[in-house]
């Protein structure tokens, strides 16, 4: 699924006051290729990714995903786009505290319509991938920083999405742990574009992905 900015502009409102992040940004990147979002700290990066899955829309210009311009949706729709083709991995994971590692990644697939059965299944193997076989009924508040991490790499995986959006995806990891990380996301990636933010160039370089950098509200590609 290829991605087009369009002279995109965006600003946060609040309390009247706007705060401009994107200053009329284009760039595109191509369907089934990989590439990392680099830039300081408060740039705009996870702005991008939001604006990507259609979580946030441009004030101004189009944001162009599988050649659907993700403003013409209904809200809806862009809910099912995300469901049905987008996995996220969030910066601050974002994982349901009352579930288990285990039911935090097969409810991903659940929603998306599978069997409780086959989710399961798969939440398991997914699990097993990222290193987690022996968490699985570990509620989040009982995992650390770095397993959560995991466990939401897993979700996010679950239902083999064309479009995989990751946010700092190992900014919590050992370089043992985050090694295994890349290598399952070049390998998944192989026929999916992936979208990675990081701070750390080795991530970018490992996964040879081609770098989008975000400077002062303009990308450069
Ligand atoms: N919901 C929001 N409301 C208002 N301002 C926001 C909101 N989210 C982010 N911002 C501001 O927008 C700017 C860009 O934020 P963003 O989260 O995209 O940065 P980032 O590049 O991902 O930073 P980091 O590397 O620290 O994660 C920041 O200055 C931030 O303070
Ligand atoms: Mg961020």
């Amino acid at each position: 699924m290829n991605i087009e900015f369009r002279n995109v502009s965006f600003a946060y409102s609040k309390k009247k006051r706007s705060l401009p992040v994107l200053d009329s940004v284009t760039f595109e990147v191509e369907a089934a290729t990989r590439a990392a979002i680099v830039g300081k700290s408060g740039s705009g990066k996870s702005t991008v990714l939001d604006l990507i899955s259609g979580v946030l829309l441009p004030q101004a210009g189009q944001v162009v995903v599988g050649g659907t311009d993700l403003a013409l949706l209904t809200q809806p729709e862009r809910a099912q786009f995300r469901r049905e083709h987008v996995g996220y991995v969030f910066q601050d994971f974002r994982l349901f505290e009352h579930l288990p590692a285990l039911d935090n990644v097969s409810i991903a697939a659940q929603i998306a319509g599978v069997g409780q059965k086959v989710a399961t299944a798969k939440a398991r193997n997914l699990l097993e991938r990222v290193g987690l076989g022996r968490r699985m009924e570990h509620l989040p508040s009982e995992l650390s920083g770095g397993e959560k991490q995991r466990v939401s790499i897993a979700r996010a995986l679950i239902n083999e999405p064309v479009l995989i959006l990751a946010d700092e995806p190992t900014g919590a990891l050992d370089a043992e742990v985050r090694d295994d990380i890349l290598n399952l996301l070049a390998q998944v990636s192989a026929e999916s574009t992936l979208v990675v933010v990081t701070h750390d160039p080795y991530v970018a370089e490992h996964l040879s992905a081609r770098i989008i950098r975000c400077v002062d509200g303009t990308v450069l590609a």
